[in-house]
């Protein structure tokens, strides 16, 4: 299996890539399919998808702001 890239997108989703491979799961371990012919997917991480796990573009209709720097274990406890 190929290394596999999660990334943070500004004020949006979390893609992944690549596709193949990934193995998702719901609360319960049942797989979700992964749409065919896909070079990555983008979940959803504003919680305003009708579409879960996967982004639908509402972020962008709800003005999502997410975080983007990586922050260090000791910066999140001061
Ligand atoms: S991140 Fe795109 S709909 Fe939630």
């Amino acid at each position: 299996m190929a290394d596999v890239t999660i990334e943070v997108l500004n004020n949006g989703p979390l893609w992944v890539e690549p596709a193949d491979g990934i193995k998702l799961l719901d609360h319960q371990g049942n797989a979700i399919p992964i749409p065919a012919g896909r070079k990555g997917v983008a979940l959803c991480r504003c919680g305003g998808s009708v579409n879960k796990p996967f982004c639908d573009g509402t972020h962008s209709k709800v003005g999502f702001k997410g975080a983007m720097q990586a922050v260090e274990e000791s910066e999140k406890e001061e």
